[in-house]
Parts: C-alpha cells; sequence; structure tokens
C-alpha cells in the first residue's frame, strides 16, 4: 500500500551497493580490463569464490545466523561471470528463451540491463527494483545467474547494425563465433526441439531450490516484454551441507561424475575455458546436453558390468587399475588373459584424448522429472560443459564417444544447445555490453 518495494524494504540495496548507470570516472572498459583485474586477480589468489557473508540482515548478528549458508553470496561482478568457476550449488535452473520478433540491438542493450541489475541485487541477497516479494531475496545461498547468448540473439545484435550504426566487429560474421551454432548430428541423438536452442540463456544456481525460484521469477517477469521461455530445466546435486565440500558429484547411476576435470583459477583452465580474443575475451562457450539415462535397463546390469563400462570403481570412482578416486588409470594395463583392464569401450578410455587441448570444463547436474506411462523414472543427466572452442573441444570428444562408448547403451541425448557466455561487468556495466556496446 504506497509503500516501496525498492527502497526501504529489509536488505534493499542501498545507495553504495546499488549499480550506478553512467557515473563519472574510468571508462567500463577501463575497470573491466584495467584496474578492476588486478583486484579479481588477488581474489582469484585466494579462491574465486571468495564468499562474503552478509551480516547488515536483521537476522545475522548472532553466533548461530552467521553459521547459516544462505547468507553466503558469491561476487557479482568481475572479469568473468560467475557459475562458471563457482564450486556448483546444489541447485541449478536452465532457462532458455526466444527473442520476441521485435526486439532489436537498443532493445537487447535495455534487456542485458535490466537483468544485469537483477541479478547483482539478486546474488547479493538484495531485492530486484520492482521486487514484488523482497523478503525472498534475503537468502542468496550462494546465487549466481550466468547469461548465454545464443546464435540468434547474436546474430540480432549485429545483423541489425543499431540506430548507431555501430556494432560488435560491424557484422555478424566478425562477431558470430564459427561453434556457435546447432552442434552437428550425432547417430547417438535423439533431440526434442523441447530442450533444444534457444537465443538467451540463464543459469540459475543456488545452495537453495526457493532461491533458485524467486530469482527465476524475477528475471523472467523483467524478460517477459522481450522474450517467451522456450524450455526450462531443473538440476540438483547432493544438498549443501550433506557432504564435505569438493566431494566429487554422483550420479543417477551411482557412479562418481567429474574426476577428471581442469581446475577452476588454474593456467590450466585458464587455456582451456577462457575466449582470449574479441568481444567474447574472458567470456566462454557452453555446451548443454539433456542426457536421458535409462535407469530400469542400468539395473539390469551387474557391478562388474557397470564398473567395465565406465572403467572405474563405483565404490569411491577409482579407476579399474588403482585404488584411490584420483589415481591416473592405467590404460596399458592388461588382465592375466591379456585383456585391458581398462576396456577399449569404456567411457573414460573413449572421453580422454591424446591431444590434450581437446579438453572441457565439466559442471554438471543430475534431473529427475515425473515418470510418464509405466516407467518408474524419468532421469538423466543436465550435461553442462564450458570450454574456449567447442568445434575444438566438446566436438571431437563427443564423436569419440559417438563412434564408441559402451555408456552409450544406456544413455540417449535427448536435448541439446550452444551458448556464448560474454564476459562479466564491472559495477556500472552490464552482461553483454562487449558486443551491443563496443564497435571493433
Ligand atoms: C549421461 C551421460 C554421461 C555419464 C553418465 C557420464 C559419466 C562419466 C563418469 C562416471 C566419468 C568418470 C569420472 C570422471 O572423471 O568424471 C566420466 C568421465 C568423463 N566424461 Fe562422461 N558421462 C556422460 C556423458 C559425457 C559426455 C556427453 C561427455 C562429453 C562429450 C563426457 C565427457 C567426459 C570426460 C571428458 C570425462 C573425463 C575423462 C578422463 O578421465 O580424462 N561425458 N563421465
Amino acid at each position: 500500500m504506497g509503500r516501496d518495494l525498492t527502497s526501504d524494504a529489509p536488505g534493499a540495496p542501498r545507495a553504495a551497493e546499488a549499480p550506478e548507470a553512467g557515473r563519472g570516472g574510468p571508462t567500463r572498459r577501463q575497470l573491466l580490463f584495467g584496474g578492476a583485474v588486478a583486484g579479481i586477480g588477488a581474489v582469484a589468489a585466494i579462491g574465486v569464490d571468495t564468499l562474503t557473508r552478509r551480516d547488515d540482515r536483521p537476522d545475522a548478528t548472532d553466533e548461530a545466523a552467521q553459521a547459516l549458508h544462505g547468507s553466503l553470496t558469491v561476487p557479482f561482478y568481475g572479469e568473468h561471470q560467475a557459475g562458471v568457476e563457482t564450486p556448483p550449488q546444489a541447485h541449478a535452473t536452465l532457462v532458455a528463451l526466444d527473442l520476441r520478433p521485435e526486439v532489436d540491438r537498443d532493445g537487447l542493450r535495455r534487456l542485458m540491463r535490466l537483468l544485469t541489475d537483477d541479478a547483482a541485487r539478486l546474488t547479493q541477497g538484495t531485492a530486484a527494483l520492482a521486487d514484488s516479494e523482497p523478503e525472498l531475496a534475503h537468502v542468496p545461498a550462494r546465487l549466481t545467474v550466468t547469461f548465454g547468448f545464443g546464435p540468434g540473439l547474436v546474430r540480432r545484435a549485429t545483423d541489425d547494425a543499431g540506430s548507431d550504426g555501430v556494432g560488435a566487429g560491424g557484422t555478424a560474421s566478425v562477431a558470430l563465433p564459427t561453434w556457435l551454432r546447432p552442434l552437428p548430428a550425432f547417430t547417438v541423438d535423439r533431440l526434442e526441439e523441447a530442450w533444444s536452442d534457444g537465443d538467451l540463456l540463464l543459469q540459475i544456481g543456488a545452495d537453495d531450490a526457493f532461491t533458485v525460484a524467486h530469482a527465476q521469477r524475477m528475471l523472467l517477469k523483467d524478460a517477459r516484454s522481450f522474450a517467451t521461455v522456450r524450455w526450462t530445466q531443473t538440476g540438483f546435486r547432493r544438498a549443501h551441507g550433506s557432504e564435505r565440500s569438493g566431494t566429487t558429484m554422483r550420479n543417477l547411476f551411482g557412479q562418481v561424475d567429474g574426476t577428471v576435470n581442469p581446475a577452476p583459477t588454474t593456467e590450466d583452465f585458464d587455456g582451456l575455458v577462457w575466449v582470449r580474443d574479441g568481444w567474447l575475451a574472458g567470456g566462454t562457450s557452453m555446451v548443454v546436453r539433456r542426457i536421458s539415462m535409462d535407469l530400469d535397463g542400468w539395473d539390469r546390469l551387474d557391478r562388474g558390468g557397470r564398473e567395465q563400462s565406465v572403467g572405474r570403481f563405483l565404490s569411491n570412482g577409482a579407476p579399474l587399475t588403482g585404488t584411490e578416486e584420483h589415481d591416473e588409470p592405467d590404460f596399458e594395463a592388461t588382465t592375466a588373459i591379456g585383456f585391458p583392464v581398462i576396456a577399449e569401450f569404456s567411457h573414460v578410455r573413449r572421453s580422454r584424448s591424446d591431444d590434450t587441448s581437446q579438453r572441457i570444463f565439466r559442471r554438471a547436474y543430475n534431473y529427475d522429472d515425473a515418470p510418464t506411462g509405466d516407467a518408474v523414472s524419468e532421469s538423466g543427466l543436465l550435461f553442462v560443459s564450458f570450454q574456449a572452442d567447442v568445434d575444438a573441444q566438446f566436438v571431437p570428444l563427443q564423436q569419440r564417444l559417438d563412434e564408441l562408448d559402451l555408456l552409450n547403451e544406456w544413455t540417449t541425448p535427448i536435448g541439446s544447445a550452444v551458448f556464448a557466455i560474454p564476459p562479466g561487468c564491472s559495477e556500472g556495466g552490464y552482461v553483454g555490453e562487449t558486443l551491443l556496446e563496443e564497435a571493433s
């Protein structure tokens, strides 16, 4: 009733916190690539996800409240968007949007400014502007919002040179990375349009499903006049606090999944994941594959067969030639009768190339939807990978798995999408500005 939800709600942004538009001082470029980077480097040195606890809310004054992990936040601004290097949260929802036909470059700028502002606030535990349920924003629980651009959005941003005639390189051919298109067809694919493609991707992750739901609704309300929802996919891992942090996730086949993965903030990771040049510098690419898992079929396989299909033990994820999860697999080892201990058809052997540049960073979630018909489960993997170049890294790997991988017997890709993940931005800027504002 006449209450200003944007300013007097508990936890509403104070002036110092509010992202400032068009202020003086250093340019966005300087902030992004100059001084701010030194700060980011320092943060990276003590861990990307240097988490900050909001201690200015009424519920965070005593020791017990300090221990609540719902108050943990992940920095929003930075050289890279959060949600890539961020240790995966317990819950994630991926939403792909289709742009409305009338949305042009100017419209895209407005949309991305608005969504960036929402995300910057919500991730820090403050209500978005015009948030009709501001109290729901006060438990950030490591919320991150990561934006991805599909080929349609990049084309829209550049085909239409815009009223100011400034484009990211002027033409779509310059701005559109060659890999930003649907993946080539693989024989294992049984893709459904309902789970594929899209113009704008929102990856919303948090350790609390409630937080994800609120952020999702807030972002979609603001995107409503620019875009419609194409698909939504929800995934989960173990709840925060159920296991020691850093424990590799398990998928619904019971396998330890994610053992061999580039380690965030290392040089190796940086080289494999972050794009170096053009408007995507500091950004990356994201492949989303919805892979249905035949749990009933898997149930019929004995434990030995299950372990052979991957090449690792189910108990702790150790390679069949080792004892600990992180032991290096010995692909030369043979059994007493001369067969390889880690079979030629095993998933770990097939997903590892001799060419070490053909590696990706996996950040998957499990899904478990309502079954239909006689089935008792409708489950699978919401496979997500980040890599600097889809064609050079993901595609050859997926081709190898397409040719031979025993896991294909129980897994079927039913959705597929590729997005460019723009770099992060600094306060006052917005995600996507390097495409939508800068001339090359
Ligand atoms: C439902 C489908 C899938 C399941 C259940 C699955 C499961 C696994 C498991 C259990 C491992 C061993 C532990 C580890 O290092 O993570 C693994 C490794 C791996 N998987 Fe998958 N995976 C699936 C799909 C894919 C896809 C689609 C790709 C890429 C195209 C992929 C790429 C990899 C890579 C690169 C490794 C590490 C290999 C190495 O040791 O160097 N996986 N996967």
